[in-house]
């Protein structure tokens, strides 16, 4: 595992982040589940690799868990709870954590948003939950279309001030908010972004990841492997034990469709490289910048031991080219 500096933070991060999104399943009826047992195995064994850097949300219950969305908040921060009972015993100086707020937590008023009153009751939450004293990263998970920026900015300080958090960043904002954002006089400044890129969808690239690039902030990736499609699955109609199969609204199937002859060139110079394509994926994404970060989710251990592989994998300017075309 290769590690780079984390924007203007300083901290040295792994070069992929591990995200528990869908960790772990509580239980519902769908199959397959990602259970309490593997995602301690997970968590442990993405550490054992070399990755310093985990992702986590307020929110996250396991990805598969649409059961409970709805009025039942019994299985909100289930992710925290793995993560920080999977990390625990381990140095704490040793890996970086990131969670975020702004979802709806529970049935109160305000039980959601930016406004200080959520954040300071959430963040007291989420560090119960890690069993934790403080969080590396924190982000506002998306804007909530009320609370000002300045505030939810001073909140984030505030926060920093009595040592809860380290930094803070910007989740699913757009590109003419982190600017504003970075305007700001009198507190310190979002140091990250988190948002969606990968070779399909590349709607950021000249947007949020490039308004970053320029204002020396990270860039935080998720669904790198557009959920999957980039690591060649959905190119059958044989249905494998993937979230497809029971996500009524997953647009992977669609999306592998939409893509069949670039993913068949991707597979390709894989190929030529003795690697797999969800390698060439995630490296495409580390070669656009030295600020890029790739969150990979992975549901059991032989994707993660697969993805991990990335890191060593540096792709020449002419592959990082035909790449570009080929999408
Ligand atoms: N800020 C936000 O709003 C936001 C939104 C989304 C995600 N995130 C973060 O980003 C993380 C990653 O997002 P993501 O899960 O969408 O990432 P992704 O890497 O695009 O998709 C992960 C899925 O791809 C499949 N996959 C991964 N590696 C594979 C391999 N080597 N071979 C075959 N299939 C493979 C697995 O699907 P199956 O499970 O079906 O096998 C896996 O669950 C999340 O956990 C979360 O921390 C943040």
């Amino acid at each position: 595992m290769n590690y780079r500096v984390f924007g203007k933070t300083g901290i040295r991060v792994s070069d992929l982040i591990l995200g528990t999104w869908y960790l772990p399943n509580s239980g519902t009826k769908v199959k397959p589940q990602v259970d309490r047992e593997t995602s301690l195995k997970l968590i442990k064994k993405a550490y054992d690799l070399g990755i310093n850097f985990f992702d986590t949300a307020d929110v996250y219950r396991g990805v598969y868990d649409r059961d409970n969305m709805k009025g039942n908040f019994k299985t909100v921060g289930l992710s925290e709870r793995i993560l920080g009972e999977a990390l625990k015993g381990y140095d704490r100086e040793s890996f970086v954590i990131s969670t975020k707020v702004m979802g709806r937590t529970g049935p109160l008023e305000n039980d959601q948003g930016l406004n200080r009153k959520h954040v300071r009751s959430a963040i007291t939450k989420s560090l119960e939950r890690l069993q934790m004293d403080y969080v590396d990263f924190y982000l506002m998970h998306a804007p909530d279309g009320v609370t000002g920026k300045y505030e939810s900015a001073k909140t984030m300080n505030m926060l920093i001030d009595e040592g809860k958090i380290l930094h803070y960043g910007l989740s699913n904002f757009k590109s003419h908010e982190i600017t504003e954002y970075l305007s700001l006089h009198g507190v310190e400044r979002p140091l990250f972004i988190q948002d969606e890129f990968n070779l399909i969808n590349r709607e950021q690239e000249s947007r949020n990841i490039a308004v970053a690039e320029k204002n020396g902030m990270a860039s935080m990736i998720y669904s790198p492997l557009a959920q999957g499609v980039l690591a060649g699955r959905y190119l059958t109609k044989k249905k494998d034990k993937s979230r497809s199969v029971y996500e009524k609204n997953f647009s992977a199937n669609k999306m592998a469709e939409q893509n069949v002859e670039n993913l068949e060139k991707l597979r390709q110079v894989a190929k030529d490289l003795g690697a797999t394509m969800s390698h060439v994926a995630l490296a495409w994404l580390i070669g656009k910048g030295r600020s890029i970060f790739p969150i990979i989710g992975s549901t059991n251990l032989e994707q993660l031991e697969e993805n991990v592989k990335a890191s060593d994998l540096r792709l020449s300017a002419d592959i990082m080219k035909e790449l570009d075309s080929a999408f």
